[in-house]
């Protein structure tokens, strides 16, 4: 038969056809789009730092508000973590944030066990979203998720190296979280210091093998932007509730005997390109890894531990259905084994007494008797 006008086959047997008119299916990002606005986001950032390192500071700095506020103080036993959620509107967008706190990060003589109820933390909001998942009632469409889509970690401005702490913590993280390394406090070191600096944490965390996050290159449309930004981790910050008349302006800033550092001019930190990177361009994709990589491991070895596997022995595909079914007769093996088992205590208990009873019988007897 004759293909119609516009019809053109391809090689894996489907066609490509052209419309006569317009039917409307092109307003379906749009659809998508108003959808999501209306249902909302939610967004979650992890800082993990030493006590006083700045990390309030700079979430308020960065959100441009005041948010709940404690400080830690030095005497904590343990490392406990904080999550604060907040509903924040910009525009028509609205935004669930929840801002998790390490406290008491740093303040233990013995910090072996610092990363552990971080780790915990994280697991625990993988866990709670697989638990969702699987529920034959599931509401994932509502469901408040908690998973942790970037972990800020404050690097302290010692112009030196990293400390074990980092190493160790980091990498405990990195298969877990988006890892984003930031200078705190960088107006406290020279700009030749902060430079070498930068280039011994890189070095540092290759040689180590620690995987941080870096801003994809594989959309063309940020792809510029992106490569640029990933040459300028780690991001040097500086955070303030300060704001300072400069010129005519009234900016963030911190003002210093010998002069003004400004949140905000790329000069004198990398603020601006680290809110720019984290919120305007990349957190799509920040929420994007935490689903598609981290989660996706976490799930992945959480059902094998369980028992569930894709293919069987000889690499065939194996269905979730013949799984259960293969456990189901696994289990019901076992059972008939554990009875039989039981069945045969008994049997050997009972024979046992008699035994005992006969023996009992005999020297009665043999006591009437003699
Ligand atoms: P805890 O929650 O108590 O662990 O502290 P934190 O990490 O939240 O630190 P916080 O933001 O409370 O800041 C502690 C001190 O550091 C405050 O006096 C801040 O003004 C100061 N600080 C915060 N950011 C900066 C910065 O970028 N540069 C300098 N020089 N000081 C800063
Ligand atoms: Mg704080």
């Amino acid at each position: 038969m004759a293909a119609a006008d516009g019809d053109v086959s391809t090689s894996e047997g489907k066609r490509s056809l052209s419309l006569g008119g317009h039917v409307g299916f092109d307003s379906l990002p749009d659809q998508l789009v108003g959808k999501s606005v209306t249902q909302g986001f939610s967004f979650n950032i992890l800082c993990v730092g030493e006590t006083g390192i700045g990390k309030s500071t700079l979430m308020n700095t960065l959100f441009n508000t005041t948010f709940e506020n404690e400080e830690a103080c030095h005497f904590q036993e343990d490392v406990h973590l904080r999550p604060r959620t907040y509903e924040l509107q910009e525009s028509n967008v609205q935004l669930k944030l929840t801002v998790v706190d390490t406290v008491g990060f740093g303040d233990q003589i013995n910090k072996d066990e610092s990363f552990k109820p971080i780790v915990d933390y994280i697991d625990t909001q993988f866990e709670n979203y697989l638990q969702e998942e699987l529920k034959i009632k599931r509401s994932l469409f509502n469901y408040h998720d908690t998973r942790i889509h970037v972990c800020l970690y404050f690097i302290a401005p010692t112009g030196h190296s990293l400390k074990s702490l980092d190493l160790v913590t980091m990498k405990k993280l990195d298969s877990k979280v988006n890892i984003v390394p930031i200078i705190a406090k960088a107006d406290t070191i020279s700009k030749n210091e902060l430079h070498k600096f930068k280039i011994k944490i890189m070095s540092e965390l290759v040689s180590n093998g620690v995987q941080i996050y870096h801003f994809p290159t594989d959309d063309d449309t940020i792809t510029g932007i992106n490569s640029s930004m990933n040459a300028h981790i780690p991001f040097a910050v500086v955070g303030s509730s300060e704001e300072v008349k400069v010129g005519n302006k009234t900016v963030r800033a911190r003002l210093y005997p010998w002069g003004v550092v400004q949140v905000e001019n790329e000069n004198h930190c990398d603020f601006v390109r680290l809110r720019e990177m984290m919120f305007r361009v990349n957190m799509e994709d920040l929420r994007e890894q935490t689903h598609a990589r981290h989660y996706e491991l976490y799930r992945r070895c959480k059902l094998e531990e369980m028992g569930f596997k894709d293919t069987d022995p000889d690499s065939e595909p194996f269905s979730l259905q013949e799984t259960y079914e293969a456990k189901r007769k696994e289990f019901l093996i076992d059972l008939q084994h554990k009875e039989e088992e039981m069945r045969q205590m008994f049997v050997n208990r009972v024979k046992e007494t008699e035994a005992e009873l006969k023996e009992k019988e005999k020297e009665v007897f043999q006591h009437v008797c003699g």
